[in-house]
C-alpha cells in the first residue's frame, strides 16, 4: 500500500534484491552470529526452523558463513509476482494456518484474508522548536516518546550534562510517569479511546514536573494508574532519498525469531507477537510491561506496541530519522537519540551509541547499560532512593540519520555533508550506507 500510494517502484524492482539475498545467501556479520548462537536451543525445537537456522549438525553458522533461505525465496518470488493476496489469500496463509494449528496455535485463513492495512496520522509534537513525527497508537511509541520530550522540555538538560544524577533523575522520572500511562490507558484504536491529546498536553507535562521532587527518587507503587474515562528480533531502518522525503520503518516479529516457527516450506517464521497484549493484568510480559484492560486480547484487535518510527523535522524539513529495535526499550532508546542530539550536541554516531538508562514504571528500577554511568553518579542516584539495575549487556540496535551535518553544531555552521547516517556500534550487524 505504502509503494502503490507513495513509491515510485515497481514492486518486482524493489523485492528482487531480497529474493536475491534469500536466494544466494548473504555472510554473516559477528552480531548476526551472536543472535543465531544464543538462539539456537530454541530454534532447534522446530524441525522447519532448525533446517534453515542451524547448520545439518545442528550448530549455529558462524560469522564468514553463508544463510540460503532458498524456501523464503520462493515465497517471496511469489509475492513478488503475484501481489500481496499470494501472501493473505493463497498457499502462504493456508501453510502459515497449518503450522499455528500443528502447535496448538489458533490462527485461521480468516485471520489473514480480513487483514486490512490502516492508514494512520502519525503522532506529533514539539521540542525546543523541532518538531516530533512519530507512530500513533496501536504503537505507544509516539505518544510516550512526545509525553517524556513535553516533561523533560520544562529541564534545562543541556546545562545538566549528559549522564549526571540530576539529568538522568528527571529523565527516570518522565519516563516512569509516561510508561504508567502507556502500560495502562493506551490500546488499538478500534476498540480504546486513547487520550492521546491529553497526554501529549504541555499542560499534563507540566502537572508531572509538579510532581517530580527535585532531590528524590519516585516510587512507582505511589503512582498507579489513573482513570481518562475512556473504555475499559525487530529490525528499524532509517532512509532518505534524493527528493528528500524520508522513511522511519520498524519491523518485528517480537521476539528474537518470534516464535521459532517456520511455516513448512515457505521459509517463514511465526511471530509471537500475542505477547504485547496484556496477557492477564499485573503480570509482566517478555519485556517485563505491566500492562492494564485497555490492552486486553480481543478478536481483532491489535496489540499495543513500543515500536517508535520517527522523524524530526525544522521549520517542516527533515532533520532527523531515528528508531530501534528493542521491546519496551525502543521508546527510550529513540528518545534519548533525539535528546542527546539537539541537548547535548552529540553527533549522530555518538547520540546512537551513547550508553542508555531505561526505567518503565514497573517494575521499579533504572535499568543502565555497562559504563552508562560513572560511579559517583550511581552512588547520587542510589542516595536519592533509586534501584539501579547495572546491566551486563547492552540494547537495542537504533539506525539513524541527520540532515544537513554530522551534529547540530555542524548544521548551523552550514556546509555539513547532506545526509549523515549512523547505525549502532553495539552490534556489529547492518550498515550506514549512501548511494
Ligand atoms: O512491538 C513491540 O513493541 C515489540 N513487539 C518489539 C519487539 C522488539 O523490539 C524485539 N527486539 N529486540
Amino acid at each position: 500500500m505504502a509503494r502503490e500510494k507513495y513509491g515510485t517502484l515497481p514492486r518486482q524492482d524493489l523485492m528482487a534484491p531480497a529474493i536475491a539475498y534469500a536466494k544466494d545467501g548473504f555472510i554473516l556479520d559477528q552480531g548476526d552470529a551472536a543472535s543465531f548462537a544464543s538462539n539456537a536451543a530454541w530454534l532447534a525445537k522446530d524441525p522447519a526452523a532448525a533446517a534453515i537456522f542451524l547448520k545439518p549438525d545442528g550448530k549455529p553458522y558462524g560469522a564468514g558463513e553463508r544463510l540460503v533461505q532458498p524456501d523464503l525465496a520462493a515465497s517471496l518470488a511469489t509475492i513478488s509476482e503475484k501481489g500481496t493476496d499470494a501472501f493473505y489469500k493463497g498457499a502462504i496463509a493456508d501453510a502459515i494456518v497449518k503450522a499455528s494449528g500443528a502447535k496448538g496455535g489458533i490462527l485461521a485463513k480468516a485471520d489473514f484474508e480480513q487483514y486490512a492495512v490502516r492508514e494512520l496520522k502519525p503522532v506529533s509534537c514539539t521540542y525546543r522548536g523541532y518538531e516530533i513525527v512519530s507512530s500513533p497508537p496501536p504503537s505507544s511509541g509516539g505518544v510516550i516518546i512526545c509525553e517524556i520530550l513535553n516533561v523533560l522540555e520544562g529541564y534545562p538538560l543541556s546545562y545538566l550534562g549528559a549522564g549526571s544524577a540530576e539529568t538522568v533523575h528527571v529523565m527516570v522520572e518522565a519516563m516512569r510517569h509516561a510508561y504508567v500511562d502507556r502500560n495502562s490507558a493506551l490500546g488499538d484504536p478500534d476498540f480504546v479511546d486513547n487520550p492521546v491529546s491529553k497526554l501529549l498536553d504541555k499542560g499534563y507535562a507540566n502537572d508531572i514536573r509538579d510532581k517530580i521532587d527535585p532531590f528524590r527518587a519516585g516510587v512507582s507503587q505511589d503512582l498507579m494508574p489513573k482513570g481518562f474515562g475512556e473504555s475499559k528480533e525487530t529490525t528499524h531502518y532509517s532512509i532518505i532519498d534524493n527528493d528528500g522525503n524520508a522513511v522511519a520503518v520498524t519491523y518485528t516479529l517480537n521476539g528474537s525469531f518470534g516464535a521459532g516457527v517456520v511455516a513448512d516450506g515457505t521459509g517463514i517464521l511465526l511471530n509471537n507477537e500475542m505477547d504485547d497484549f496484556t496477557q492477564k493484568p499485573g503480570v509482566p510480559n517478555l519485556y517485563g510491561l505491566v500492562q492494564g484492560e485497555a490492552n486486553a486480547i480481543q478478536p481483532r484487535k491489535t496489540p499495543l506496541s513500543s515500536m517508535s518510527p520517527t522523524i524530526v523535522t525544522k521549520d517542516g524539513k527533515p532533520f532527523m530519522v531515528i528508531g530501534s529495535p528493542g521491546g519496551s526499550r525502543i521508546i527510550t532508546i529513540t528518545l534519548e537519540a533525539i535528546a542527546n542530539v539537539i541537548d547535548h550536541g552529540m553527533n549522530i554516531q555518538e547520540a546512537i551509541d551513547a550508553p542508555r538508562i531505561h526505567h518503565q514504571w514497573l517494575p521499579d528500577t533504572v535499568y543502565v547499560e555497562p559504563f552508562g554511568l560513572s560511579p559517583d553518579t550511581e552512588k547520587l542516584l542510589a542516595g536519592m532512593g533509586y534501584h539501579l539495575d547495572l546491566a551486563d549487556s547492552t540494547w537495542g540496535q537504533a539506525a539513524g540519520i541527520l540532515v544537513g551535518g554530522k551534529s547540530l553544531a555542524e548544521i548551523e555552521k552550514g556546509g555539513g555533508a547532506r545526509y549523515n547516517g549512523a547505525i549502532d556500534s553495539r552490534a556489529k550487524s547492518g550498515e550506514a550506507l549512501g548511494y
